[in-house]
């Protein structure tokens, strides 16, 4: 188990910034994510971390020591990339113990070590399967087992579940996170899945063009998330633009057209500011009367329905600008049409004000 410091990590493709002066500490035995948008810098980051991609300008140390200039194999780093990569011409047990012969172990230690691994990933018997003889989870199993068998300090993960179909994918991230912290090793995982993310990580570096735009654990992210990028990012959100009329102890009166609602707002925003409340829509409630107390809300009319299954999506205008509802699919949901006028509401402690750049 290690600890991973980044510091002003930077790397430059040519003009292109890939990784713009990225600071971040991992600590030991944590599930880290970097979570981001397609191009945003995670896959460079952990290329840096692992040796395969050269350091424009800042420091990578391991447990205080400035691994920068070591080559991959002197890191104690096992890294895991989004294809299966195992070898086809080799069985199960031969791809396991590739790494153990390279770095000279015996042959009774080799089996001892394979059988442990196998024994982890639960593929234990399967030992002598070709990868064409193996299902995408299974191969990914032994993916993991070849780099969990040289015991490395560190585990890098490269969107490792996007290549398995859903069900597998859903299956697969209780059981990686599972055999993560039965070992407590510390893991950094890159995704564009914010899913995979918010139930597997400790923590989230949720990534924007090179930069960490937020970090913080997966509740702290989804209900107080640090900027536009990130609400809109992880999961969906309501955006209502108002103005702040009055601040006290940290709780903000914020006018939205003629309703007065109430929010803690992010650090630096007071009274006369413009701002945007972000509300989740599984927190959103569509009634027949007014809510008050710890509600937010007022009148509102019902734009549309949709039907998705296991709940309704409902799209609502509330004072010119639109708040979505998704409601659990239950004998109680409420039975609304295009065009009727309704009451919306939401917890006064599920809104939350950001800047509006
Ligand atoms: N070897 C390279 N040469 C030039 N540009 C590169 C190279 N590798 C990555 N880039 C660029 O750096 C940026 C970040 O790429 P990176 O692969 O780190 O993104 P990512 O967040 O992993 O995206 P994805 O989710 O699509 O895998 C992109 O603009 C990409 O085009
Ligand atoms: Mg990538």
């Amino acid at each position: 188990m290690s600890s991973v410091s980044l510091k002003n990590l930077t790397k430059a493709f040519g003009p292109v910034k890939a990784v713009d002066d990225v600071s971040v500490v991992i600590e030991e035995g944590e599930f880290f994510s970097l979570l981001g948008p397609s191009g945003c810098g995670k896959s460079t980051t952990l290329r840096m971390i692992a040796g395969f991609e050269e350091v424009t300008s800042g420091a990578i140390e391991l447990d205080g020591q400035d691994v920068s200039g070591l080559p991959p194999e002197a890191r104690g780093i096992g890294f895991v990339f989004q294809n299966y990569a195992i070898f086809p011409h080799m069985n199960v047990f031969e791809n396991i113990a590739f790494g153990l012969r390279l770095r000279k172990f015996s042959e009774s230690d080799i089996r001892t070590k394979v059988a442990a691994a196998l024994e982890q990933v639960g593929m234990t018997g399967l030992e002598t399967r070709m990868q064409s003889e193996m299902s995408g989870g299974q191969q990914q199993r032994v993916a993991l087992a070849r780099v969990l068998v040289t015991e490395p300090k560190i585990l890098l993960l490269d969107e490792p579940l996007s290549a398995l179909d859903k069900n597998l994918r859903e299956e697969m991230k209780y059981w990686i996170k599972d055999l993560q912290s039965n070992l407590g090793i510390t893991t950094i995982y890159v995704t564009h899945d914010q899913g995979e993310a918010l139930t597997m990580s400790d923590r989230i570096a949720v990534m924007n063009e090179g930069t960490i735009a937020q970090v913080g654990e997966p509740r702290e992210i989804y209900e107080h998330p640090g900027g536009i990028f990130v609400a809109e990012f992880i999961g969906e959100s309501s955006l209502l633009k108002g103005k702040i009329s009055a601040v006290s102890d940290g709780h903000c009166r914020f006018e939205v057209g003629g309703q007065i609602l109430e929010a803690e707002s992010q650090p630096g925003l007071s009274s006369g500011s413009e701002a945007v409340m972000v509300l989740r829509p599984e927190r959103v409630l569509i009634a027949d009367t007014e809510h008050s107390g710890d509600w937010n809300g007022g009148p509102a009319s019902v734009k549309s329905t949709t039907y998705q299954g296991p709940t309704i999506r409902t799209l609502l205008d509330f004072e010119g600008q639109e708040i979505v509802c998704e409601s659990a699919n239950r004998h109680d949901a409420p039975q609304v049409e295009p065009g009727q006028k309704v009451f919306v509401a939401w917890p006064k402690d599920a809104s939350w004000l950001l800047t509006q750049d």
